[in-house]
C-alpha cells in the first residue's frame, strides 16, 4: 500500500513536470534565433541602447537572483522546470531552442531585448499571459511610430505596442498545472481604475514616472526630433539590480503614509496610533510583480528624546503561497492555492492601528515607515547581491505627555520661526549693503582708472 502512495506521488510529479514543459514549449512559436537581431549590432538608437541596457529586461536572463531561483526550480523537479521559467527571461533562447541545448547565442543572452519586442504583433489569448505574444519574424521593425523612415531595416505602426496587453503577455503567470496565479500584474490594473483611464504600463514606465508624458527625442540617428517619444528604461523597484535613481523615484512615487497619533497622552496612559498606507501612483497592487518574493512592511515606532526606539507595530504586505499539505510559505512551483494576499490595490489604502503606552514624562516622536526591498535577505546573500532597503514614505507626530507641554513647545517653535524671519530680515539686509558697497567700491576704482587714463593722456 505504501509502496503504491509513493509510486502515485512519484507518478504525479512526472505528469506536472511534463505539463509545464508541454506548456513552456506550446506558449511560443518556434522561431530560430537568426530572425532577431542583437542588440550590440544596433548602431541608430543611442538613446534607447543606454535606457535598456541598465533595465532589468536586458538582464532577465543574467540576473544572479533569477539565476539562484532558477537552479532551485530545477533541483525541486530534476532539471525541467528551468525550461518553463525561461519563457519570459530568454524568449529568443526558448523560441530556438537554444535553452535545451544550452548553447546561447547573444540574441538569447540579452534576455528580453529589442528586437523580440518590435517583432510582436499581438497576444494568442486575452487576458494576455503566460508568454503569450504572437510574432511576425519578417526583419520588420513594429512600434507606435506612423512615419518611421530608416536606411537598415522595415518599419511598421502598430498599436498594439501602446496597450497594456503588450506588457500583459509576460507581466501574468498562472501556474501551468494547479491554475493558481502567480503574477497578476497586468490583471491587477485591468481591474483598476488606470485601465478605466486609458492609462497604461507605458505611461508610467517607459516616460520619467507616473503622471510624466513621453519626452523629445528622436527614434533614430537621423530621424527627426519628435515630441511622443517613450524611454527603453521599464523602470519598477528594483534599486539594487536595475537603475538606482529611476527606481527610487518610482518607489518614493507609489506609496502615501499618514499618521494620527494623539497631541498629549499622559504618562502611563494607553491610545490608539492609527496609519493609512495608499497606493498613491502604481497602476496596480503594490507590492507588484512577484510579489511572494518582494518585501514591502510598515513599521511603527515611538522615538524617545534620547532616541531609544520602540516597535508599536510591523504589518507586511504581499502574497503567500501554500502547498498540497497545507504548509506555508512555500515556493511558487509548488503553489496549489493563495494562503494570503494584502497587497494594497491600485488607489486603495489599509489601515493600520497600534496601542501606544506613553512611556515618556515630555514627550516622545511616533514614526511610521513604510519600507520595501526586492528580496528576503537569505536570496539576497545566496545570489550575492545588495539589497537595500528603501524607505518609500514615512510620517513623524509628536506626542506631548501634558497640555502645558504641548503649550510651551508651541510657544518655543513660534519664537524660533520669528527668530528665523528676523535673522532671514537681518541677512537679506545685510547682504543688500555689502552688494551696495561693492557695487559703489567698483564704480569709484573704475572711475578712479578713467581719470588716471585721461590724465596720462
Ligand atoms: C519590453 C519590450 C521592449 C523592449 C525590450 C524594447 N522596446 Fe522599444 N518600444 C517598446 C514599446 C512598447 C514602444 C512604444 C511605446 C508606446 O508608444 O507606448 C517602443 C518604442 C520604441 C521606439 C520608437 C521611438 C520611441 O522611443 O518611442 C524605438 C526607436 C525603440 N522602441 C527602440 C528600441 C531599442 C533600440 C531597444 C533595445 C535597445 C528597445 N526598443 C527595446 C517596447 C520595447
Ligand atoms: C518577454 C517578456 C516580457 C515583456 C513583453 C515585458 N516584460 Fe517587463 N519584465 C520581464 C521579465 C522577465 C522581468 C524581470 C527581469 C528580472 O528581474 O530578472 C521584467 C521586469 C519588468 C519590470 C521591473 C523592473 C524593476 O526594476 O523592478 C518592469 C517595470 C517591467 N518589466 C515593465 C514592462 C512593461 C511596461 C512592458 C511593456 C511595454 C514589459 N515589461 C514587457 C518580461 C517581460
Ligand atoms: C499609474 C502608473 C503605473 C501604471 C499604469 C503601471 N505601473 Fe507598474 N509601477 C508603478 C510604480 C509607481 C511602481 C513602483 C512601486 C511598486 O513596486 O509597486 C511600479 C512597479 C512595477 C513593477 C515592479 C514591482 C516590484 O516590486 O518589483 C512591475 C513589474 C510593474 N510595475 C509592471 C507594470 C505593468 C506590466 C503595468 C501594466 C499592466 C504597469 N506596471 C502599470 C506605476 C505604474
Ligand atoms: C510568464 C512569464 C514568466 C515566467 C514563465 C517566469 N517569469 Fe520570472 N518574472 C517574470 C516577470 C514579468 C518578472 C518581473 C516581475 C517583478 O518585477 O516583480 C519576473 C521576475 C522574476 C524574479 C525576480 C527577479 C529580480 O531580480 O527581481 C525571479 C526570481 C523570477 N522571476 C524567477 C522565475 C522562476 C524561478 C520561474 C520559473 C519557475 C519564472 N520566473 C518564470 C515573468 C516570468
Amino acid at each position: 500500500m505504501r509502496r503504491l502512495m509513493q509510486y502515485l506521488v512519484v507518478l504525479t510529479a512526472v505528469a506536472i513536470v511534463a505539463c509545464y514543459v508541454a506548456s513552456a514549449a506550446s506558449a511560443l512559436p518556434s522561431i530560430p534565433a537568426e530572425a532577431f537581431q542583437a542588440e550590440t549590432t544596433c548602431t541608430c538608437h543611442g538613446p534607447q541602447q543606454d535606457e535598456w541596457r541598465e533595465s532589468m529586461h536586458a538582464k532577465a536572463l543574467s540576473d544572479p537572483v533569477y539565476n539562484v531561483k532558477k537552479a532551485e526550480a530545477d533541483a525541486a523537479t530534476g532539471g525541467k522546470l528551468g525550461l518553463f521559467c525561461d519563457t519570459c527571461h530568454t524568449p529568443i533562447g526558448t523560441m530556438s531552442g537554444q535553452t535545451k541545448t544550452g548553447e546561447l547565442s547573444p540574441q538569447s543572452l540579452e534576455g528580453v531585448t529589442c528586437d523580440f519586442c518590435h517583432q510582436i504583433v499581438g497576444t494568442t489569448k486575452l487576458p494576455p499571459g503566460d508568454a503569450s505574444q504572437e510574432l511576425l519574424p519578417d526583419g520588420t521593425k513594429r512600434a507606435q511610430l506612423r512615419d518611421a523612415v530608416s536606411p537598415a531595416h522595415a518599419n511598421a505602426f502598430s498599436g498594439f505596442h501602446m496597450t497594456a496587453e503588450f506588457c500583459g503577455a509576460c507581466h501574468n503567470l498562472v501556474h501551468p498545472t494547479t491554475g493558481v496565479t502567480l503574477d497578476d500584474t497586468y490583471s491587477q490594473w485591468r481591474a483598476g481604475p488606470y485601465a478605466a483611464e486609458g492609462i497604461v504600463c507605458q505611461d508610467c514606465h517607459m516616460t520619467n514616472g507616473p503622471g510624466e508624458r513621453p519626452t523629445t527625442g528622436r527614434a533614430g540617428a537621423m530621424g527627426p526630433i519628435r515630441d511622443n517619444i517613450y524611454l527603453m528604461t521599464f523602470s519598477g523597484a528594483n534599486v539594487a539590480l536595475g537603475q538606482p535613481e529611476r527606481a527610487l523615484r518610482m518607489l518614493h512615487s507609489a506609496a502615501t503614509v499618514t499618521l494620527e497619533a494623539p497631541e498629549v497622552l499622559a504618562s502611563g496612559d494607553e491610545a490608539t496610533v492609527t496609519v493609512v498606507v495608499a497606493n498613491a501612483k502604481a497602476g496596480h497592487a503594490i507590492p507588484a510583480g512577484v510579489s511572494e518574493v518582494r518585501e514591502m512592511w510598515l513599521e511603527v515606532n515611538a522615538i524617545q528624546p534620547d532616541g531609544t526606539r520602540r516597535l508599536l507595530g510591523i504589518r507586511r504586505f504581499g502574497t503567500v503561497f501554500r502547498d498540497a499539505q497545507g504548509r506555508y510559505p512555500v515556493q511558487m512551483w509548488d503553489a496549489v492555492a493563495i494562503q494570503s494576499d494584502d497587497r494594497i490595490p491600485p488607489r486603495g489604502s489599509a489601515e493600520v492601528a497600534c496601542p501606544l503606552q506613553m512611556d515618556s514624562e515630555t514627550s516622545l516622536t511616533v514614526e511610521a515607515s513604510l519600507n520595501y526591498r526586492s528580496f528576503p535577505e537569505d536570496l539576497a546573500s545566496k545570489a550575492g547581491v545588495q539589497n537595500p532597503v528603501t524607505i518609500m514614505a514615512s510620517e513623524k507626530s509628536v506626542v506631548y505627555a501634558s497640555k502645558s507641554q504641548l503649550r510651551r513647545a508651541s510657544r518655543t517653535a513660534e519664537r524660533g520661526e520669528r527668530r528665523s524671519v528676523q535673522s532671514a530680515t537681518i541677512a537679506v539686509v545685510a547682504g543688500g549693503a555689502l552688494l551696495a558697497a561693492l557695487l559703489l567700491g567698483t564704480g569709484v576704482y573704475f572711475l578712479m582708472r578713467r581719470r588716471r587714463l585721461h590724465l596720462r593722456k
